[in-house]
């Protein structure tokens, strides 16, 4: 358990670091203030960024609206939860067993959703030819068998959610596992651990693409921020 706290905080922090290496535009949105111990991250670059794939008015209203709502139930949350309020999100979501009773269904749903959101932005970003390197293109290839085969398993997964919930690539122990959550619900409550999440509620590509989400999913893949997503990995790789 210590060490997988450890593990989680240093995770936290570094995740902060790769935003910044890893984003590679200049101009941000500033993030709406949410009252509270949780703060909503800014984007990290403007609305518009991943046009065509993914419109600005879906960006915005995502992130400020969608992901700042988790945000504030989670301070709604954690504010009748004593001493949790110290723990990162990541931690919350690992131990939420230990958690008192009474709010660890809101705590799964607005934490999950804080969560899975923060990382969400920060492995967008649009780069077509972009493609995973270091040891994640080795695991890939050797897990998957080359990235077209990932890209075809990966949508499958987000097509297969039945109603509203994400595609992951987690790393589970030292394998890196395709798998799907319901909801909000985040890998790091069954000790798996995101490396690259795909929305697929409908609040993350209904207005432009409706209904059709395998459209929305194909897009998806022309804005991975497989720089990011690799030095994550790498440094997932050496906690796991
Ligand atoms: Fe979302």
């Amino acid at each position: 358990m210590i060490t997988r706290r450890i593990a989680l905080k240093t995770l936290a922090l570094g995740t902060g670091a790769f935003a910044l290496a890893g984003s590679g535009v200049s101009a941000q949105a500033p993030a709406p203030a949410v009252e509270g111990v949780f703060k909503l991250p800014p984007l990290g670059y403007d609305y518009d960024a991943l046009e065509p794939f993914i419109d600005a008015e879906t960006m915005k209203l995502h992130h400020d609206k969608h992901h700042a709502a988790y945000v504030a139930k989670l301070n709604d949350a954690i504010a009748k939860a004593p001493g949790w309020e110290k723990k990162t999100v990541e931690e919350i979501l690992a131990h939420l067993l230990d958690a008192p009773k009474e709010v660890q269904t809101a705590l799964q749903n607005q934490g999950g959703g804080h969560a899975n959101h923060s990382l969400f932005w920060q492995t967008l970003k649009k780069d077509e030819k972009g493609a995973p390197g270091g040891e994640l293109a080795k695991a890939i290839d050797a897990t998957f068998g080359g990235l077209d085969k990932f890209k075809e398993l990966f949508a499958t997964a987000g097509m297969s959610v039945f109603g509203s919930g994400w595609a992951w690539l987690t790393l589970s122990g030292k394998k890196l596992v395709i798998e799907s959550t319901p909801n909000q619900d985040s890998p790091y409550l069954s000790g798996a651990l995101p490396v690259l999440g795909m929305d697929v509620w409908e609040h993350a590509y209904y207005l432009k693409y409706q209904n059709r989400r395998a459209d929305y999913v194909k897009a998806f893949q022309s804005v991975i921020n497989w720089d990011f997503v690799s030095a994550r990995y790498a440094e997932l790789l050496k906690q796991a």
